[in-house]
């Protein structure tokens, strides 16, 4: 089973505390550590995590650096516990706009963990759905690409825009927190039969009981996949629930 999550909410979170919007994104970083944790040990396959949008280099410079600071803390102290797990780390996104030290620890963790069998982890950091796809799509029309691209092929190239270690597959079931009810440019393709999820809690506040009620609610739903309804068709990619 693929989930994934727009993590939504950290600023409000720190905000509503009177705190500066930084903290909550610390507070954020906690949750997703426990996110994760919690997710392997439901037996997801694929967890893709929406980090940072392309769309986030727009806020203000002290944030951004506070959030690209975070990220790479929390690949270089998170990096030894998911590989204990058997869990493989990979980032998603763009890689030309972010910095060498970044860089660097990115590819460390993706190193060290490139042989874990279990979870496959994929943050998303400058990640734009639509940039991936006109990357993928700019491919498939190169001389040397295909005619008439097959599907398959099509998630090919966007699985290598994407940098991605391994096919994820399609979305079973996305998660949003923070009380939006939107995509804001994220996996379109991957979702294109995704069940989803709004939650109000805000994504520092997320924890394993709010994930369960999540999966959960899943388990109830029905995907017909414009069919009528087999229920041996639950799940897009393995056929089975956690
Ligand atoms: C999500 O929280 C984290 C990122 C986008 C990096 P926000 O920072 O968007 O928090 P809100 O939506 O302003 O509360
Ligand atoms: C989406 O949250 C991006 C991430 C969670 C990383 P935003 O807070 O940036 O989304 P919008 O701007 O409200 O759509
Ligand atoms: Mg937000």
């Amino acid at each position: 089973m693929h989930i994934a999550v727009i993590m939504d909410g950290n600023g409000r979170w720190a905000t509503k505390r009177g705190l500066p919007r930084t903290a909550g994104h610390v507070e954020g970083a906690k949750a997703v550590r426990n996110t994760v944790e919690t997710a392997a040990r439901a037996d997801v396959d694929t967890l893709t995590l929406y980090a940072f949008s392309a769309a986030n280099w727009s806020r203000p410079p002290t944030e951004i650096a506070a959030l690209m600071k975070l990220f790479g803390q929390y690949l270089f102290g998170e990096t030894r516990r998911c590989v204990e797990q058997g869990i493989r780390v990979n980032v998603i996104g763009r890689r030309d706009r972010l910095s060498d030290n970044l860089l660097r620890s990115i590819e460390q963790s993706e190193r060290l963990s490139a042989s874990c069998t279990g979870m496959h982890l994929r943050l998303a950091v400058d990640y734009s759905s639509q940039y991936s796809i006109l990357q993928a799509a700019q491919r498939a029309g190169q001389p040397a690409g295909h005619g008439d691209i097959a599907t398959q092929d099509f998630e090919r190239l966007l699985q290598e825009v994407d940098h991605s270690a391994r096919d994820a597959g399609p979305v079973d079931l996305l998660i949003r927190t923070g009380n939006e009810r939107r995509l804001s440019d994220f996996l379109l393709w991957e979702c294109a039969y995704a069940e989803l999820y709004f939650s109000d809690c805000l994504w520092p506040d997320f924890d394993e009981t709010e994930f369960h009620r999540a999966l959960e609610d899943y388990a109830g739903r029905q995907r017909r996949f414009g069919g009528l309804g087999d229920k041996s068709a639950k799940s897009a990619t393995s056929g089975e629930l956690p």
